[in-house]
């Protein structure tokens, strides 16, 4: 899926959220966006997904202005949101039963999904049962499952503790690397931003504003020792004096 952002605006009142944004994603990129606080990030990816309209620019998706959501392009946000009252495998196949999916299929395509995010066994259980890397998992399958070429990830690992965050960054890899779709994933973490993405991008403070476009070429798998090449520390250095401004 092939996406171009050109000399997008996005005002609400007298606020300038982002200005003047062209990016062009290409399926398969893993595109990571660094900004700070306030600087239209979660704005951006409100616009991919069709949930908000640009105020001047346009948004093409394979040449087409999508302004409403479609389940080909899915959001995972930081907080989990899964349905209480639902169990772990009805929470997964929520999106696929308003698609008039047929039980069977879906709990097929459910449980496969639980198997790649090693939660076997957890298919009846409440949300309130698991962890808050678990329920992270169960959404981010709930998002894959209805096989998005685009998935959007507003800071999706920002509530977890360090070493979840790290476990859940191996997986959202791995999954990557099987289903190649694109990802757009925000963070303000400038380390997960360059150990995750094939490209990354960094904001200006508000307005938003692309400061920074680059590819990102860290072989893989990317280790801890990933963050001591003087590539990486190179991307870290030029993204930290962005930030800081
Ligand atoms: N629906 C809205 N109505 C009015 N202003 C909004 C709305 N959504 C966002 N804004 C404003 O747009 C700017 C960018 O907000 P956005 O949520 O995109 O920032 P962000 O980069 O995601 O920040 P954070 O890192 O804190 O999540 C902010 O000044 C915010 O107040
Ligand atoms: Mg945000």
């Amino acid at each position: 899926m092939h996406i171009v952002i050109d000399s997008l605006y996005k005002t609400f009142g007298a606020t300038t959220a982002l200005e003047n944004i062209s990016l062009q994603f290409e399926g398969g990129e893993f595109v990571t966006v660094l900004g700070s606080s306030g600087c239209g990030k979660t704005t951006l990816l409100h616009l991919l997904a069709g949930l908000t309209t640009p105020s001047k620019g346009s948004i093409l998706i394979d040449g087409e202005q999508k302004d409403t959501p479609g389940a080909d392009r899915v959001v995972v946000f930081q907080q989990a949101g899964l349905y209480p009252w639902l169990n772990v495998s009805d929470n997964i196949e929520f999106g696929l039963s308003l698609q008039g999916v047929d039980k069977a299929q879906r709990r097929r395509a459910s449980s496969d999904i639980l198997h790649t995010i090693g939660l076997d066994g957890f298919a009846s259980h409440k949300p309130y049962e698991l962890s808050g890397g678990m329920q992270q998992r169960v959404a981010i399958a709930r998002a894959l499952v209805m096989k998005p070429k685009v998935l959007l990830m507003d800071e999706p690992f920002g509530a977890l503790d360090a070493q979840t965050r790290s476990s859940m960054q191996t997986f959202l890899v791995s999954l990557w690397e099987q289903l190649r779709c694109t990802i757009v994933f925000i963070t303000h973490d400038i380390d997960e931003a360059i150990v995750l993405g094939t490209r990354l991008v960094v904001l200006s403070a508000r307005p938003g504003r692309v400061a920074l476009d680059t590819p990102i070429e860290l072989k893989r798998p990317r280790t801890a020792e990933s963050a001591f090449d003087a590539h990486f520390l190179d991307l870290k250095k030029r993204a930290m004096a962005i930030l800081s401004h």
